[in-house]
């Protein structure tokens, strides 16, 4: 009760009270610091504890049952959830239509996870100091100058020096990429992506008409010699590169192979555009390697708040070395003119309180993280993976290249997985899944509980067809 009591603050007397009651709790239940499921005490302990009538507090809870914040328990007292019959974007398979929205589907597509604590609170302050915005154009193109600030002082507490007119704003990393790889290249022009990688930023670049050159990346890391040939060879004019627990595999490139592969691409002239959009999950204690662009000055630095924060806020940002910045620029400004002003804010508020992941999400990832890793052995027999220190997935290797039956045979049980060949530049990976443990251990364990069926189902008909309809990977 005294935490319920200092989570609400002291009363606003501009408001009647029922509404300050009433929207102080929604806004702890909508932030998860009230988890749902979680009982609130009895509108009688509430009464004493907040010095208000019983009719203010039978009323504010009556408005949040309205709202679909609390449920009547049987019998009695009230437990507070969240209205998801009504915003199921994004929970289970409703992302995109065609792929089922069953209570019952697991949705393994999608390595990104629920926004954490504190996230309903940064996006009521932002309201607040929106007013103040609301009588210039709204037009940041760069982006807020409080947060490129915040932006900059990060890659310097990571031993880059930054100035805050280096960073622009995006709406996500893969707005970012896209952004990168349009502004550098002409079509035909080539450019190195790896295989496995990230499929959305791949496709940004074949869109924008790149000469796509493939270099491998293994469970265990990458083989600069091999990258060395190939840009030697290929002389790419661009470089799209995920170094910080790479999406798919979760490999972490060190700071010595890091500065050999600059050493590669500063003799070929390549621009480097490396994606940092997980770095700030990391899980376990790594030592840090310095940002690409520590080794390579003519690097792009893509991050984004999607996975230490949440997706939903659609930001991102770019570090720019000076000389690129001009056309960066220009290409930005035939994009999109800025990213929006309450998203900006709300993830100024967000960086300020904590440039990284909440430790209740590192905790709650660790654990899953964990939860798949004792589920795997006897669901996948015979199957290999080396446990990342950060990301959000296991890319698995199968004893048998079957990937794209298993998934079929998942979906079949309600189970949605991406198999290796959605990572792949062209083809094959198809011995690879990749499992996110983004969900919560208990949702993980029953996943992979699925997987064990769905394998057992397609090494007993090993004629089954792969089925053909995969929902596409998102994140
Ligand atoms: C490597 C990588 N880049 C970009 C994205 C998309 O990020 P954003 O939501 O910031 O556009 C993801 C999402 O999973 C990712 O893994």
């Amino acid at each position: 009760m005294a935490r319920l009591v200092g989570l609400l603050g002291p009363r606003d007397p501009d408001v009647p009270a029922y509404r300050w009651l009433a929207d102080g709790l929604r806004l702890l239940i909508a932030d998860g610091r009230l988890p749902s499921g979680q009982a609130l005490p009895s509108e009688r302990r509430l009464t004493e504890a907040l010095d208000l009538s019983r009719t203010t507090v039978t009323r504010a809870y009556a408005v949040l049952v309205e709202d679909g914040f609390l449920r009547a328990r049987q019998g009695s007292g009230h437990v507070a959830t969240l209205p998801l019959g009504q915003q199921r974007v994004g929970v289970g398979g409703a992302l995109l239509p065609g792929f089922g929205t069953g209570e019952a589907l697991l949705d393994l597509t999608c390595a990104a996870g629920r926004a954490p604590v504190g996230t309903a609170e940064a996006y009521a302050k932002a309201v607040q100091q929106l007013p103040s915005y609301l009588a210039g154009t709204g037009y940041a193109t760069a982006g807020l100058p409080q947060l490129q600030a915040l932006i900059a002082q990060r890659y310097a507490q990571r031993g880059l020096p930054t100035e805050p007119d280096q960073i622009l704003v995006v709406s996500g990393a893969l707005s970012g990429v896209s952004l990168a790889v349009r502004a550098l290249t002409r079509p035909g022009d080539p450019v190195l992506v790896e295989t496995p990688s990230y499929p959305n930023s791949v496709d940004a670049a074949r869109r924008s008409g790149a000469r796509l050159i493939p270099i491998a990346v293994e469970p265990d890391g990458w083989d600069l010699e091999a990258i060395a040939s190939t840009v030697a060879a290929t002389r790419p004019v661009a470089a799209q590169l995920i170094l910080d627990f790479h999406n798919p595999t979760g490999a972490l490139m060190l700071d010595a192979e890091r500065e050999q592969l600059a050493a590669a691409l500063r003799r070929a002239g390549t621009v480097a555009i490396v994606d940092e959009t997980m770095l700030e999950v990391e899980l376990d204690e790594v030592e840090r390697p310095l940002p690409f662009a520590a080794h390579l000055s003519r690097t792009i630095l893509v991050g984004s708040s999607s996975k230490s924060h949440w997706g939903g806020l659609r930001t991102g940002w770019l570090r720019v070395p000076r000389p690129l910045l001009p056309r960066l620029l220009q290409a930005r400004i035939a994009d999109d003119l800025g990213a929006p002003i309450l998203e900006q804010l709300t993830l100024t508020e967000l960086l300020a309180a904590r440039p990284g992941l909440h430790p209740e999400s590192r905790a709650a990832l660790r654990a899953s993280r964990q939860a798949m890793v004792d589920a795997l052995p006897s669901a996948l027999p015979g199957a290999r993976w080396t446990v990342p220190a950060g990301g959000l997935s296991l890319w698995v290797e199968l004893p048998e290249p079957r990937s794209r039956q298993l998934a079929a045979a998942a979906r079949e049980l309600e189970l949605l997985i991406s198999p290796g060949p959605q990572f792949a530049l062209q083809h094959g990976l198809d011995s690879f899944v990749r499992l996110p443990y983004k969900d919560p251990a208990e949702v993980v364990t029953e996943a992979i509980g699925r997987l064990a069926q769905a394998w057992l189902a397609v090494q007993e008909s090993p004629g089954r067809r792969a089925g053909s309809a995969l929902r596409p990977v998102v994140a």
